[in-house]
């Protein structure tokens, strides 16, 4: 007989054998921000996630800094009449975004890392990630809009910029861009194997972005491919990406695992999406599950898969039941 549990006897040994464990450097924070002053609003599909405006979102941050969470995903949420079929609010100059990068930075500079979602789908009318010809969504003209919505959070401040579009050569698109505009150290997080999925409808509810007709199974991975998720990464690592990413998260462990040893050089990030996280979050309030263990457990298994970062709505939760240890 193997004495198996001589290694779980007491929490000691336990901790001692344990060989996952999560640290606050690896959690990233989303962050919607909204236009206006002193606007801190519960998404109502995201329960205890906020509409922040840029000086709220200033505030969250300067008290989760001091949890050691130093790393941000923003979005901007814009109101509907400023929305067009083009997005043009996504790329134009001084933009909600571009503003916020600004004023984060000139507030925290370098003990905030901030990446910027870049994606037309909360900005254009259609709800669409890309511009639409017919009834189709077209790849070669959105890519330029894309790679200046990129350059505007660059010019910014942004440490890292997240293009999330899924069009091909949205990578290439920014990293040329980049080069061309003298900024080809900016760093890219790429949304790579990022799945057409039924778990994104909460956030899609928080930035009002649902697509008007269709869905984005014409641009995002279909769930049954394994083999497309390992290209898209391979393909945005050579495009330039410096980190690459496997979106959801919870119901793609053997995504997260699969990319990791692929490309086990890269850096990979995973993104416990809105209904992953509200799955956990109402189980809890039906007490169901016990809460913060029910996140601590799912989010050492995504970074047991193979994460190397993990973008979690309960980033400040997590991280202060990592520093209470
Ligand atoms: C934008 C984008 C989406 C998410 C992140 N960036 C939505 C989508 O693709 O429809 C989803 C995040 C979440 O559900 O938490 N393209």
């Amino acid at each position: 007989m193997i004495r198996f549990r001589h290694l779980r006897s007491s929490s000691e040994i336990r901790d001692q054998s344990a060989e996952v464990s999560l640290d606050v450097n690896q959690l990233i924070m989303p962050v919607f921000i909204v236009e206006g002053e002193s606007q801190r609003n519960e998404i109502p599909s995201m329960k205890d996630v906020f509409h922040f405006s840029i000086d709220e979102a200033t505030r969250q941050i300067e008290i989760n800094l001091k949890k050691g969470l130093r790393k941000y995903l923003l979005f901007g949420v814009v109101d509907n009449s400023l929305k067009d079929n083009l997005g043009t609010v996504a790329y134009q100059h001084k933009g909600l975004i571009s503003r916020a990068i600004r004023e984060l930075k000139n507030n925290f500079g370098s003990e905030i890392i901030i990446f910027s979602d870049v994606c037309l789908c909360g900005y254009t009318n259609h709800g669409h990630c890309g511009l639409i010809s017919g009834n189709t969504i077209d790849n070669d003209s959105t890519l330029p809009l894309i790679a200046s919505m990129a350059l505007e959070h660059a010019l910014a401040g942004a440490d890292f910029v997240a293009p999330s579009a899924m069009m091909d050569g949205q990578v290439g698109a920014i990293r040329n861009a980049f080069i061309e505009n003298g900024l080809g150290k900016m760093r890219i997080m790429a949304y790579s194997a990022k799945y057409a999925s039924a778990f994104y409808g909460p956030f899609r509810d928080a930035v009002d972005s649902a697509p008007a007709f269709g869905d984005r199974k014409t641009y995002q991975l279909d769930y049954r491919t394994i083999k497309q998720g390992i290209e898209e990464a391979g393909a945005d690592i050579s495009e330039g990406a410096d980190w690459v990413m496997v979106k959801p998260a919870h119901t793609y462990l053997d995504m997260i695992r699969q990319i990791k040893s692929n490309f086990s050089n890269s850096t990979l990030a995973a993104y416990h999406v809105s209904g992953e996280y509200m799955l956990l979050k109402l189980a809890a309030s039906i007490g169901m599950v016990d809460e913060l263990q029910a996140f601590q457990e799912v989010t050492t298994a995504i970074k047991r898969a193979g994460a190397d970062y993990i973008i979690t709505y309960y980033a400040e939760k997590l991280a202060d039941s990592i520093n209470k240890n």
